[in-house]
């Protein structure tokens, strides 16, 4: 949810934490902050609003007098407390001692605030996370772990409840950082002669590629030139050591007006790279695997569990395994899963599908299979995250890291992870025969060179959304895997352009929705295949004469050559033939830039960071 940056080390710590905050924005941007120590002293900076305000406000102070090679730095998604500068991070303890930064919630904060509040100290936030801070520097004036930083900051993090990442700095101890971790992320960076922190590697990777990942209850205390994992308790622990796979410029625009724009150019790599290593010699693989050949054909019923796109990503694994596995998939809203008491056995596949594995819904309901003897598999884009961390085996998606808040190419490279579920899922229980599978393999490998095409119609799309003139409202239809398209359409509209936007079955518009219908309305139309089932492109070209017919301005999406439908179609946007599965990774592709273009319109002025969002929620 908020984005976190440590760093111990030989450069000025200020402009490398802010450079920090700008490659980590998008994780939260409701307020921004951080504090530097150097010669026993702390001095820190926050201000509300997007990280512009925290470097104006740094320019007026003077960024000499931040003096440090040790920093910690916030930018904050709002959960406790308004964003407000008194509410932003980090916080200081009540003898200026102590400086934190905070990401995840304190469940316990009330009691531990009353507790705080008994011993004369006054809260100057609303927050959850300013007890850690008073916390800490008690525990290091008084008692047993007087004057010893490590043992007051375990002492603290075993009093908190909740999910946390929680960074310390102690003006006594200028040269070091410690911090904790529990079920929200932190990545040590190790180079050389400097340390790093961060929510993720984004915030270190212009200095590093190594990095190591800790494990739920550890704590690192971070040096200049090492760092020390320890448990809890105190106990020495050991973190996974991993290479980055990505550069700065992949973290960077590229010369595109917006994060989301590049990430849309980036869709034929993500799905290539997801696809890559995944067949060979005549059969499928996944990552890591605890799950083996014998486990996946014991299984005989699929849930899928996902938020936002990446549960309309789950509708197409829904689609795909029931059609190639031929065995019941039922799909949840993750954070409705575990309060319905879903019936699940150790036959259970679980599927949790998650950009960041940071989402607390999601998590929450692998946790939740888990406890009921499922096997969950993760399809997650985030090394080292929670999600992956927690599930039997894990496919990643290689999409590289998605910065827009509203996601793109990270759903493509879901549908294209999970459709490698469901061949893996037939392989291992014998529903296709190995040549279906490998054909079904090879439409999937020629997708990334048909978006590649397919970004041509950028400028189509730029135009229709002009021609659309203000738009209040919109609806977005399609027919079996067109469905989950449309709904992806509608979200995205929502996100970027704040206007009512919704999807629909097509076939259901007549039961209600056709009620909507008025003129001008505009109405988008993913039109399946007509080398496919027949009957459903004939039914969907009915439906879209129904609109027609009511008023509607109609933009359908078709495959070339689909001659049946330009009679209605006010704006024709043409995707490359495929099969029918396969369209999906097509249909969307225009819904992006539409969604886009829209937004501008709207006078939606930085569509990577719509209003009121975070790009991983860790919060249910
Ligand atoms: O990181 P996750 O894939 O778990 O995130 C799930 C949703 O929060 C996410 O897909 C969200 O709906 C996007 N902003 C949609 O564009």
């Amino acid at each position: 949810m908020c984005g976190i940056i440590g760093y111990v080390g030989n450069r000025q710590g200020m402009p490398l934490a802010l450079d920090a905050l700008r490659r980590m924005e998008y994780r939260g941007y409701d307020s921004a902050g951080i504090a530097v120590a150097d010669n026993h002293q702390i001095n820190s900076v926050k201000r509300a609003g997007k990280l512009r305000n925290l470097e104006d406000r740094i320019a007026e102070i003077g960024e000499e007098n931040f003096h440090g090679s040790t920093a910690i730095g916030h930018t904050r998604w709002a959960t406790h407390g308004r964003p407000t500068n008194e509410n932003a991070h980090p916080h200081m303890s009540f003898d200026g001692k102590v400086a934190i930064v905070h990401n995840g919630i304190i469940e316990n904060f009330a009691p531990l605030r009353e507790e705080l509040q008994r011993k004369g100290i006054e809260m100057m936030s609303e927050t959850d996370s300013e007890v850690a801070a008073h916390l800490l520097a008690l525990a290091y004036q008084e008692g047993e772990t007087a004057g010893n930083f490590q043992a007051s900051a375990l002492a603290v993090l075993n009093r908190l409840e909740g999910a946390f990442t929680l960074l310390f700095m102690h003006a006594d101890h200028p040269d070091q950082i410690i911090a904790g971790r529990r079920s929200t992320p932190l990545i040590v960076g190790v180079g050389d002669n400097e340390m790093f922190l961060g929510s993720d590697v984004a915030a270190f990777i212009e200095y590093t590629k190594n990095a190591v990942e800790l494990g739920q209850d550890n704590v690192v205390v971070l040096r200049q030139h090492d760092f020390e994992i320890l448990n809890f308790d105190g106990s020495p622990a050991q973190g996974r050591a991993f290479t980055i796979d990505w550069d700065l410029a992949a973290a960077e625009k590229g010369g595109f007006d917006s994060f989301m724009l590049k990430e849309i150019h980036e869709q034929p790599a993500a799905v290539r790279d997801t696809l890559a290593g995944h067949y060979h010699n005549g059969r499928v693989t996944l990552d890591e695997q605890n799950l083996s050949d014998e486990d996946l054909k014991y299984i005989d019923q699929v849930f899928v569990v996902a938020c936002g796109s990446a549960y309309h990503s789950g509708l197409l694994a829904k689609y795909a395994i029931e059609h190639w596995v031929r065995i019941p998939v039922q799909i949840e809203v993750a954070s409705e899963f575990r309060y319905r008491d879903p019936v699940l056995d150790e036959r259970t596949l679980v599927l949790a599908i998650s950009q960041s594995g940071e989402t607390a819904d999601t998590l929450e309901a692998v946790r939740h299979a888990k406890s009921q003897g499922a096997k969950v598999l993760a399809v997650c884009n985030t090394n080292g995250s929670q999600i992956p961390r927690e599930s039997d085996a894990v496919l990643y998606t290689h999409a590289g890291p998605e910065i827009g808040v509203a996601s793109t190419k990270a759903f493509l490279a879901q549908v294209a992870a999970n459709y490698i579920v469901g061949l893996a899922l037939a392989q291992a229980k014998g529903t296709k025969y190995p040549d279906e599978i490998a054909e079904i393999y090879r439409s999937l490998e020629e997708i990334p060179a048909k978006i590649e095409s397919l970004l041509a119609c950028e400028d189509q799309v730029t135009d229709i959304a002009q021609l659309l003139g203000a738009v209040r409202t919109m609806l977005f239809l399609g027919r079996g895997v067109g469905y989950p398209v449309a709904l992806e359409g509608a979200l995205k509209l929502k996100e970027l352009a704040y206007i009512h936007a919704e999807g629909f079955p097509a076939g259901e518009l007549k039961h209600g929705p056709i009620a909507l219908i008025e003129d001008d309305l505009p109405v988008v139309v993913v039109v399946p295949s007509p080398r496919g089932v027949t009957l459903l492109h004939s039914k969907i070209v009915s439906n879209i004469q129904e609109i027609r017919a009511r008023g509607a301005k109609t933009i359908v999406i078709a495959e070339e050559g689909d001659t049946a439908v330009e009679p209605y179609a006010n704006w024709l946007i043409r995707i490359p033939e495929t099969p029918s599965m396969m369209q999906p990774l097509l249909a969307t592709v225009p819904l992006q830039f539409l969604a886009a273009e829209i937004a501008r319109q709207c006078g939606n002025e930085d569509i990577d960071k719509p209003r009121n969002l975070a790009k991983s929620v860790t919060v249910e």
